[in-house]
């Protein structure tokens, strides 16, 4: 029920943008509108999903700035002005102009608005960061109660809790001022604002979280699925994706995506932007999330290079001067050609996942798959890892062995020919052209139990 409601809002949002009516909405979207496949907006749209950016208020009065976000965007999240910072600077007055005109621009031109952040370890308001103990934890809940009551039907989504988790390998939590009023600081929060704006999805917020096989991811992913297990309201969590050198996109994304979606949550990419912008990684991304039924949206962190929080690292979709760079026309490309996978798993595992995949090294030639399974009572997800070998691919074929008993019931960025016994499959359009060394991953679901998959692959 809750998913339905993001493909609702984001084709109301096109369609709205478009026709300026929800009666014209329903009827352009049974068609397709007029913008189909000519703006990121629109052909995310086509596809169930929604294409943000992040906007600073101050920026709404550039014409230059305000002609690409009206025209390519449906989803718009405040860089800045909802932190807590910005919207409570003394302790019980809250201040909403600068994000209530955000809001107004996005909504009154049919835009949805992604709230950005209730709770956070940094850009607090003096007076929170010197709090500690019960007095901080109240004025945190007071802090969510109060800003997600304010903004109550105008946001379809809250990063509620925004990156509480450490870097490295630890895997747990990052030392702050809020952690240290208890561990449960982060379900106190997701309670307060289901309480507070029960319509809204509420989401975890976090980087450096894209890599599968980092602790970081793998903290995150054992408190959502902790969460899920007691009943604490989350339903997304958001992946900001910042990628540079350091933080490099890496080919298990979509394993981590897809992971994350099978505890029963949303996914999103919330921030995105790439070290110099390559078209192909932009690409990949965008082939990424359209992979993954629960990945509904794609929000860059910034329309121009210039309004990017790293602009010298020109890592944006549009030149300074706002023209489109080829990494734009990718992303395009690749909403256009995508395709939408059937529905994935629903029911959160209750096993721990296996360990992350491990790519053994390949031959020469031809190709490797290997095989991660997320299983639970009655049922599994497999992520397949398909990796060439020497040469590049031009299409693949994976053979698995199904054990007694477990039957396929949907899949995804794969054809697959047979759902027990031996099942064959094999590449779709948009990823069997895989580079020598390089990998790509397809997935499926299935009733029993996965045992011990041995996939095999074949060069095409
Ligand atoms: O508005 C003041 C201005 O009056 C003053 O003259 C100037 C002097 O430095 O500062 C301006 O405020 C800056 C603000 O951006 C607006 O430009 C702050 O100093 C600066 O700290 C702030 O940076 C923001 C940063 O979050 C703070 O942590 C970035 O714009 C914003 O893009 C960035 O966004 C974060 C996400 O919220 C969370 N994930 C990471 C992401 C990138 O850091």
């Amino acid at each position: 029920m809750r998913s339905t409601r993001w493909k609702a809002a984001s084709r109301a949002a096109i369609a709205l943008a478009g026709a300026g009516a929800l009666a014209a909405s329903m009827a352009l979207f049974a068609t397709a509108p007029a913008s189909a496949g000519t703006t990121l907006g629109a052909s995310a749209a086509e596809k169930g999903r929604y294409f943000g950016t992040a906007v600073a208020g101050f920026k709404l009065s550039d014409s230059a700035y305000t002609t690409i976000l009206n025209r390519e965007f449906n989803m718009v999240t405040a860089e800045n002005e909802m932190k807590m910072n910005a919207t409570e600077p003394q302790q019980g007055q809250f201040s909403y102009g600068a994000a209530d005109q955000i809001v107004n621009h996005a909504r009154s031109r049919g835009m949805s608005v992604r709230g950005h952040t209730l709770a956070w370890h940094s850009q607090q308001p003096g007076w929170m960061e010197s709090m500690s103990g019960s007095a901080l934890r109240q004025a945190m809940l007071n802090h969510v109660t109060q800003v997600a009551t304010h903004f109550r039907g105008q946001v379809v989504a809250w990063d509620v809790v925004n990156e509480a988790f450490a870097d490295g390998s630890s895997g747990g939590r990052r030392d702050s001022n809020l952690q240290r009023t208890g561990n449960d600081w982060i379900e106190a929060a997701f309670r307060a604002a289901r309480a507070a704006d029960p319509g809204a999805k509420l989401c975890y917020n976090d980087y450096n979280t894209d890599n599968w096989t980092h602790a970081k991811t793998q903290g995150v992913y054992n408190m959502v699925r902790d969460f899920k297990a007691r009943g604490v309201p989350i339903d997304c969590v958001g992946f900001q994706s910042h990628f540079n050198n350091e933080s490099p996109y890496v080919s298990n994304y979509r394993t981590t995506l897809s992971s994350f979606a099978a505890l029963g949550v949303d996914v999103q990419i919330t921030e995105l932007d790439i070290q110099g912008a390559s078209a192909s990684t932009y690409r990949s991304v965008v082939e990424d999330c359209l992979a993954v039924a629960r990945c509904n949206g794609i929000t860059v962190w910034g329309i121009r290079d210039s309004d990017s929080w790293r602009a010298s690292q020109t890592p944006l979709l549009f030149n300074s001067n706002g023209s489109k760079k080829p990494a734009y026309d990718a992303v395009l490309a690749a909403l256009n050609n995508g395709t939408t996978p059937t529905d994935p798993p629903t029911d959160p595992p209750t096993d721990p996942p296996t360990d992350p995949p491990t790519t053994p090294p390949p031959g020469p030639g031809g190709c490797t798959a290997t095989v991660s399974v997320n299983q639970w009572t009655g049922g599994f997800v497999a992520n397949v890892r398909v990796t060439a070998g020497s040469s590049a691919l031009s299409g693949w074929t994976v053979t698995i062995a199904l054990p007694s008993g477990a039957t396929v019931t949907n899949a995804w960025s794969a054809n697959r020919s047979g759902n027990t016994g031996t099942t064959n499959w094999t590449n779709v359009a948009y990823n069997g052209q895989v580079g020598a060394g390089q990998s790509t991953e397809y997935g499926f679901q299935a009733n029993g139990t996965a045992g011990s998959l041995s996939p095999t692959c074949s060069a095409r």
